[in-house]
């Protein structure tokens, strides 16, 4: 049984170092089999999710060698099947970048259909739309998403909503094809601009991503690249609230700070420090947070991946604050966990009417998913007492070396994997 043991109370206070950003990991790795030279990619965060990524494209033949923990070489060449069915593909959201991937480079493709998740039911259907528009013919069976398409040819295509997958899988499909493509209405995260620029050192010829409406003109084929992934502004803003909630001084290194503009500003808000210099940003906090309101947006709005980091450091704060979700349908789950702790948060509809306490109680919980279960990891560092947080698999999907990370900034954190463990955990933090 895996779990965090953490003995609260402690300011968090020091440097940390932010890896590369998952969410762009996950498009860039699946797009690198684009190509049938080698691509070389660093900054890779050594998550669970990226992990599976790699193996997921081994099983279909492609070369993937393993520098190190942050670097790989993948090749594409040898791919002999365009087929994911594995359970283990839909069990990685991200698997579905391989339907983009795979269809702009072999105008065939056939992956699982991800499944929905806590934070909602997460549909394609934007997605599929991208791929019928430039012609491919798409249907669903057995569970299967198959994708085919005689020629791929560019379109006019307006995305309903703003989405991040449907956007970057757009984008993959139409990297290849014939002619221009424009994509309306496109989300412009960081993550998605990181992707484009990934494309066009491959010899892509990708235009506006990070605006609404990014323009792409098929190109015959994609060369070899070597790629650094930008840092992960999400990992950057948990720490950040971390620092915030327990009072403490953390500076973040290796960040984009532009990136963290909203979560800096919130921050400032609620009454911490907030010094910025060119690739870091330390928070400060030595007094009890204020109340604030905040809606989460697509980029360069407050992130839905904050959310749940920022609802509770403010369920410490002074007053009454508001946390609106209007990204995903059901991203409050964590709430019921939080109140273990001593929060008083009222969900209703798609909005958390938090009042703030003055302080949490080490209880034990459980992650309900990746960000979730990092807040929940924040509210334990900041509780009084002694508290244990279970399925720790999904933090471990998108947060490398977590609890080291944490430790290195003076946090009473270990993972454990027996009672006995959490024995001794309890008998050194005391
Ligand atoms: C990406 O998910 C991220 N995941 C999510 O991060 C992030 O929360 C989300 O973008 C928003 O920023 C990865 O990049 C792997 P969307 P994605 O398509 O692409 C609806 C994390 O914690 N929608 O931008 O799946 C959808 O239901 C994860 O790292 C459709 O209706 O998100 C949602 O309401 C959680 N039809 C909204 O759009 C579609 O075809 C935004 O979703 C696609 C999406």
């Amino acid at each position: 049984m895996e779990q965090y043991a953490i003995k609260g109370g402690n300011p968090l206070v020091g440097e940390v170092e932010i890896g590369g950003a998952k969410n762009a990991a996950l498009a860039i790795l699946p797009a690198a089999i684009m190509s049938n030279d080698t691509v070389f990619i660093e900054n890779m965060p050594d998550v669970s999710d990226t992990n599976v990524l790699l193996q997921a494209m081994e099983s279909v033949g492609a070369v993937v060698e393993r520098v190190d923990r942050h670097s790989v070489k993948i090749n594409g060449a040898k791919i002999a099947d365009v087929r994911l069915d594995a359970d283990y593909i839909s069990k990685i959201r991200a698997s579905y970048y391989f339907l983009g991937a795979l269809l702009g480079k072999y105008k065939h493709a056939e992956v699982a259909l991800p499944g929905g998740c806590v934070i909602g039911s997460r549909p394609i259907d934007l997605h599929l739309k991208g791929f019928r528009a430039l012609g491919a013919e798409v249907k669903i069976e057995h569970g299967m998403v198959i994708a085919h398409a005689d020629k791929l040819v560019g379109a006019h295509i307006y995305l309903d909503t703003v989405s991040v997958g449907a956007t970057i899988n757009i984008m993959f499909a139409a990297a290849l094809a014939e002619g221009k493509t424009v994509i309306e209405n496109a989300a412009k995260e960081p993550h998605v601009v990181d992707v484009a620029n990934f494309l066009n050192s491959m010899g892509a010829n990708i235009k506006g991503a990070g605006t609404d409406v990014v323009r792409i003109t098929g190109v015959e084929k994609l060369h070899g690249s070597e790629y650094a992934i930008i840092p992960d502004q999400i990992e950057a803003g948990t720490f950040m609230f971390a620092a915030a909630i327990t009072k403490g001084d953390v500076t973040v290194k290796n960040v984009i700070p532009k990136h963290l503009e909203s979560t800096t500003a919130k921050l400032i808000e609620m009454g911490c420090e907030v010094e910025e210099s060119d690739d870091a940003v330390r928070v400060v906090a030595n007094k009890r947070l204020c109340p604030t309101h905040v809606k989460t947006l697509p980029y360069p709005g407050f992130p839905t991946d904050m959310q749940p980091q920022i609802t509770v450091a403010l369920a410490m704060a002074e007053g009454t604050s508001i946390v609106t979700e209007s990204i995903f349908e059901n991203r409050f789950k964590y709430v019921d966990e939080l109140a273990k702790m001593g929060s008083l948060i009222k969900v209703e509809g798609n909005s958390a009417i938090i009042t703030g306490v003055e302080r949490y109680t080490g209880a034990n919980v459980t992650a309900p998913d990746l960000r979730a279960g990092a807040a929940l990891v924040m509210a334990c560092l900041a509780a009084e007492g002694f508290s244990t947080v279970e399925d720790i698999k999904y933090i471990e999907r998108g947060y490398e070396d977590f609890p080291a990370k944490l430790q290195s900034l003076g946090a009473q954190i270990d993972k454990v994997e027996t009672e006995r463990d959490l024995q001794k955990f309890k008998l050194k933090v005391g």
